[in-house]
C-alpha cells in the first residue's frame, strides 16, 4: 500500500466503542438492543445471520447459532490471560476460494471462515482480520476488528456486509477499521509488543529479517497450539451444538439405511444423506462422504462413490454434516438386503463389541491417552478375530486388517488433531471419535467367508469424568436396530 493510500485509508471513519466493553463472565450486552428492530428482518443488513435479521436461527443473546456473545468474550479473555504481558495476537480470516475466475464476475465456493478466527470472533465474513492487544484493564485486552464495512457496489454482487458500527456494537470490538489499513496497523504495533502470536500456515519461518514483513514473520510465535488447547475442551453450549449436529447426521443415517436397496448407486446414497442433512438445517457436509459398497470398503478413504450396490453386499458409509460451525463424523456399515448374512453378522459383532468396550473407557477416571486406547483397540480386535477363526501373526491386525488410528478429536474441524498430543490423558469435555474397523483382503491366510468385507463403526464420544456420552446415538448401531432401519421397521423421526 502506498503512503497516499494509507493516508486516505486513515482518513476514513473509525468506529470505536464509546462505553467500556463488558468483561468475560459478567452479565450480557446481548443483541437485545438491536433486537428491538427484529420484526422487519428482511433483507439482512449484516454479513452473516444475526438475531435481528434471522430470529428463526438465533436467540437474542447469541452471536452465532447456539453460542452466546459472552462465550466468545470468555474465549478471548482466557486466551489473553494465558499469554505473558506485552502480547499481541493476530488472526486473519479465510481466503475466498474461486471455482471459476474468468471472465469476471468470479464464482466462488461457499465461504467457510478460518476455524481459529471464528472461534475467537464469531465473525463470518471474508476479507477480515483481528488484533488482540493484552492490556491491564478490566477486560484484559483490546480488540480491533478489520473488515470490508459497507460497500453498496460490492454488496450488490456479494450480499450485505456488517457496518463498522455494528462490528463494535455486536461483535464487541473496541475499534472497527477497514481491512486495507490492517498491514499498516500491524506494522506499527509490531514495534511496540515483544510477544507476537500469529495463526498462519508458515508461522515457523525463522530466517533473519530484512523487511518489515519478514520482521513480523521472524518475531511471531505460533498461535494455533494455544487455541487448540482451548478448543479441545468443549463448553456446555458447544456440546449442545455438537449433539445437534450428530443428531442431524444420525437421523439421516437411519433414513439413508432405509433408502438403500440393491441397485441403488453409491452416489445416490451420498446425495440422499446430504439432502437430509441440508433439510435439517446443516450448512454443509463436514467432509467428502465415503459410501463404499462391498470390496470398496477396503479402501479407507474411498470417495469415488460411483459403483452400484449389489444384493448381499455390506455398505460402509462414513459421513457427517457441519451444523452451526461444528462437525459431526459417523460411520455405519449395513447390509444392502436389510439382513446381515451369518459371516457379516459375526464380523460386525466383533467390531461392535470392541467399539463399545472402547467407548466405555472414554472417561477422565479411566486415565487413558489416545495412544493407549488405540493399543487397546488392537488388542480387543485381536481377541475378537481369534474367536472367529483368524490365525493372526504378530502385527497383522495393525498392519493389514486395521491400518488406521482409532480416534481423533473433533469440533469446529473434523480432525482437531494437528496440535493434539495423542499422549495426553483424556479430560472431561473433550469430544473424540471411536472408530475401530476390520478390512479383510482376499488373502489365503484369512478365513474365506470374511474376504472382501470392510466394517467400521464410528461414534462421537463426549468424554465425561465418570461416564462417556455418545453424541451420535441417533445413528442405528446394534444389529437389530440396523436391520430394523434398513427394513423400515424403526420409528424414524420426522425431519
Ligand atoms: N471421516 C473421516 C474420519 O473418520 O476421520
Ligand atoms: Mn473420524
Ligand atoms: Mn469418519
Amino acid at each position: 500500500m502506498s503512503v497516499r493510500q494509507l493516508r486516505l485509508a486513515l482518513q476514513k471513519p473509525i468506529w470505536r466503542a464509546t462505553a467500556p466493553l463488558r468483561t468475560c463472565g459478567r452479565g450480557l450486552r446481548a443483541l437485545a438492543t438491536v433486537a428491538g428492530s427484529a420484526q422487519n428482518h428482511k433483507p439482512s443488513n449484516y454479513g452473516q445471520p444475526l438475531f435481528p435479521s434471522h430470529p428463526h436461527l438465533l436467540k437474542p443473546h447469541e452471536l452465532t447459532p447456539g453460542i452466546p456473545a459472552d462465550e466468545y468474550e470468555c474465549r478471548r479473555r482466557t486466551l489473553m490471560d494465558s499469554l505473558p504481558s506485552d502480547s499481541l495476537v493476530v488472526l486473519v480470516a479465510a481466503p475466498i476460494k474461486y471455482m471459476s475466475g474468468t471472465p469476471e464476475p468470479q464464482s466462488s465456493y461457499k465461504f467457510r471462515q478460518a476455524s481459529d478466527f471464528w472461534y475467537l470472533t464469531g465473525f463470518e465474513e471474508p476479507d477480515a482480520a483481528v488484533i488482540l492487544e493484552k492490556t491491564s484493564n478490566s477486560r484484559g485486552y483490546r480488540m480491533t476488528l478489520f473488515s470490508s464495512g459497507k460497500d453498496s457496489a460490492k454488496e450488490k454482487w456479494e450480499g450485505a456486509r456488517t457496518s463498522f458500527e455494528d462490528v463494535v456494537s455486536i461483535f464487541r470490538a473496541d475499534d472497527a477499521l477497514p481491512i486495507h489499513v490492517f498491514p499498516a496497523r500491524l506494522k506499527s504495533l509490531a514495534g511496540i509488543y515483544s510477544n507476537i502470536y500469529i495463526d498462519s500456515p508458515n508461522a515457523s519461518t525463522k530466517r533473519p529479517p530484512r523487511t518489515a514483513k519478514s520482521l513480523l514473520r521472524y518475531l511471531r510465535q505460533p498461535l494455533a497450539p494455544l487455541i487448540a488447547k482451548l478448543r479441545s475442551i468443549k463448553s456446555k453450549r458447544e456440546q449442545q451444538v455438537m449433539r445437534a449436529a450428530a443428531d442431524i447426521s444420525g437421523h439421516a443415517f437411519a433414513k439413508t439405511m432405509r433408502f438403500t436397496q440393491p441397485g441403488t448407486s453409491e452416489s445416490a446414497i451420498a446425495a440422499h444423506f446430504e439432502y437430509l442433512c441440508s433439510l435439517s438445517g446443516s450448512q454443509r457436509l463436514a467432509y467428502v462422504p465415503v459410501v463404499a459398497s462391498g470390496p470398496n470398503a477396503l479402501i479407507i478413504h474411498y470417495t469415488s462413490n460411483n459403483q452400484v450396490i449389489q444384493d448381499g453386499e455390506l455398505i460402509l458409509v462414513d459421513a457427517g454434516c457441519e451444523y452451526n460451525g461444528y462437525a459431526s463424523d459417523i460411520t455405519r456399515t449395513y447390509p444392502a438386503s436389510g439382513s446381515f448374512t451369518s459371516a457379516q453378522h459375526d464380523l460386525y459383532t466383533a467390531v461392535l463389541t470392541a467399539q463399545k468396550a472402547l467407548i466405555g473407557q472414554c472417561t477422565e477416571t479411566a486415565s487413558f491417552t489416545l495412544h493407549e486406547l488405540h493399543r487397546r483397540s488392537c488388542d480387543f480386535l485381536r481377541v475378537e478375530l481369534n474367536q472367529l477363526g483368524f490365525r493372526l501373526h504378530a502385527g497383522e491386525v495393525e498392519r493389514v486388517l486395521y491400518p488406521h488410528f482409532l480416534s481423533h478429536p473433533i469440533g469446529i474441524d473434523l480432525h482437531e488433531s494437528s496440535n493434539f498430543d495423542r499422549g495426553e490423558l483424556l479430560k472431561a469435555g473433550m469430544v473424540i471419535t471411536i472408530e475401530p474397523g476390520i478390512y479383510v483382503p482376499p488373502l489365503p491366510q484369512f478365513p474365506k467367508n470374511f474376504h472382501n468385507m470392510g466394517i467400521r463403526i464410528e461414534d462421537e464420544v463426549l468424554v465425561g469424568k465418570e461416564h462417556p456420552m455418545i453424541l451420535s446415538v441417533a445413528a442405528p448401531k446394534e444389529v437389530a436396530d440396523v436391520e430394523g432401519a434398513c427394513q423400515g421397521l424403526l420409528g424414524l423421526q420426522p425431519l
